[in-house]
């Protein structure tokens, strides 16, 4: 198998870091290996695969020597800036910010989903959204079995999410100290408030939901709305789906579908207290559905309950899963 020469971009950050985790449990056959973040770090150290990497700060020649394939995770006004450089230079970035996923140029990717998209990317593919991505690949079966005609989503989002300063508040919070990353304390609060406002009253996370589960699904028509809320937990994010279809649906089909799907495990046995749990997905890269039961308002719904490692599946893993695809393409 041809090795590639890869680099992690914000590999001192929480994604990052667990880029290289990932990248460590997955064996890609990694010739060169980089690790670059802004000056802030440069010159420090992270270890991968037992060996020491001197952290590089990120500059305009930093893609000037050969590199396949750029896993970054280093903010939005980064990826915009550098991935291009990246690109032109040859390299294929896989970005895990929001700079590019709804550029018609980019291809927005989740491997158990839309995977033949990476075919037409142009050195650029974004990776979507934490909520999106788990919410996408429960939805995606069940959208070629019985067609979505409309979903609502309501999360339950992780403080990791929100990045080391997010999961500073939480710690900090719980001891009564006043938070700093969040307008309100996390700590015993529920924050119907993430990303910024937009002009609609959403907010732009909200909207990513939206515009991101219609991209991937390949339903630029597809009625969507979401409400998005940061609770009091340090990882994992879970989510109420609501969703309706064209076609009519049985429970017990529904279940059986969801657990042959890829990347799913099925948890759900409500006579044992059997249902997926934020404290069970962590560290984990599968997507945990439970709670299965018919929406008796409407004709063709369902309800479920879905639960996955933002951190591991909602970024570094469906990142590392597209670095996999790209390194077959390549050989
Ligand atoms: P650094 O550690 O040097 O600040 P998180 O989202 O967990 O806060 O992580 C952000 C990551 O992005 C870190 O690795 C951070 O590096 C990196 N980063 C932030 N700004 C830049 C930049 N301008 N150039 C390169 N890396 C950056």
């Amino acid at each position: 198998m041809k090795k590639i020469n890869l680099a992690v971009v914000g590999a001192t950050g929480m994604v990052g870091r667990t880029f290289l985790k990932v990248l460590e449990e997955k064996d890609l056959p990694i010739d060169n290996f980089y690790v670059m973040a802004s000056k802030r770090s440069a010159g420090s150290t992270v270890t991968f695969k037992g060996k020491e990497y001197i952290v590089e700060e990120l500059t305009e020649n930093s893609f000037d020597k050969p590199i396949d394939i750029a896993l970054f995770s280093a903010g939005g006004s980064t990826s915009e800036k550098f991935a291009p450089i990246a690109a032109a230079k040859g390299c294929v970035v896989v970005d895990n910010s929001s700079q590019w996923r709804m550029d018609p140029e980019v291809p927005l990717v989740v491997p158990e989903v839309n995977p033949e998209d990476i075919k037409w990317n142009k050195g650029i593919i974004a990776n979507p959204n934490c909520s999106t991505i788990q919410a996408v690949v429960a939805l995606k079966p069940l959208d070629d079995k019985y067609s979505i005609k409309r979903i609502v989503y309501s999360t339950y989002q992780a403080v990791s999410g929100a990045g080391v300063a997010g999961w500073n508040d939480l710690e900090n919070g719980l001891k009564g100290e006043e938070p700093k990353k969040f307008p309100y304390s996390i700590a015993s609060n529920c924050l119907p408030h993430i990303d910024v406002f937009m002009d609609n009253g959403y907010t732009k996370e909200e909207m990513k939901m939206i515009w991101e589960t219609r991209k991937i699904l390949h339903k630029d028509d597809l009625k969507i709305t979401a409400t998005a809320v940061r609770v009091p937990v340090f990882n994992s994010h879970s989510e109420s789906v609501n969703v309706e279809f064209d076609n009519p649906v049985e429970v017990e089909d529904v279940k059986t579908t969801l657990k042959e799907a890829p990347g799913i495990i099925l948890e759900d046995d409500p006579s044992s207290n059997v249902y997926p749990l934020a404290l069970n997905a962590t560290g984990h890269d599968d997507v945990y559905v439970g709670r299965v039961r018919r929406d008796e308002s409407v004709d063709n719904g369902i309800n479920f309950w879905v639960v996955a490692d933002n951190i591991r599946k909602g970024a570094a893993t469906n990142a590392v899963q597209i670095a996999e695809l790209l390194i077959k393409e390549m050989q």
